[in-house]
């Protein structure tokens, strides 16, 4: 069954917002890297590799149903923040927006009754999931220890090991 153009349409431009989410924590981790915690710029280099793959899964999957893809301009994300806990703050709204965007993705596959579009998103409401969980706990974790250096070093380390 031909994908619709709309729904080729709506995952082009997740997969813009996918490539902008990157960029997002590129620019977090440069921002923390320069703050000289290094351990929490790891941490945000990861998820901005996550990023990318994340909008390639896209990608493949337009590939698959024989759909045009179309590589976005990435929008120029913000330098700096007030501190490393409002890097998390921020990255844990942002995925709560990402998420709303996949599940408007979802009701949109449903109405058209895109079944094979509903089955790819499956694994992207699921990762949304454990995104969300991510960077909430990471936030819950400054907000118990607070925002003092030894606190922020304790974090650092931590994130280090991701
Ligand atoms: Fe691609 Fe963090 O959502």
């Amino acid at each position: 069954m031909k994908i619709s153009d709309s729904m080729v349409a709506a995952i082009n431009d997740q997969i813009k917002a996918e490539f902008d989410s990157a960029y997002i924590y590129l620019a977090m981790s440069a921002y923390l890297e320069n703050s000289g915690l290094s351990g929490m710029a790891h941490w945000m280099n990861k998820q901005y590799k996550e990023e990318v793959e994340h909008a390639e899964r896209f990608i493949k999957y337009l590939y698959e149903r024989g759909a045009r893809v179309i590589i976005p301009e990435i929008a120029k994300p913000k330098e700096a923040y007030p501190s490393a806990v409002e890097v998390f703050r921020e990255a844990y709204r942002h995925e709560q927006y990402v998420t709303s965007r996949i599940y408007k993705l979802v009701d949109m596959a449903i109405a058209e009754k895109d079944y094979a579009t509903q089955s790819m998103l499956k694994w992207y409401v699921d990762e949304q999931l454990e995104e969300e969980d991510n960077t909430g706990s990471i936030v819950a974790k400054f907000e118990f220890l607070g925002e003092d250096k030894h606190s922020v070093y304790m974090i650092d380390k931590e994130l280090a090991a991701r």
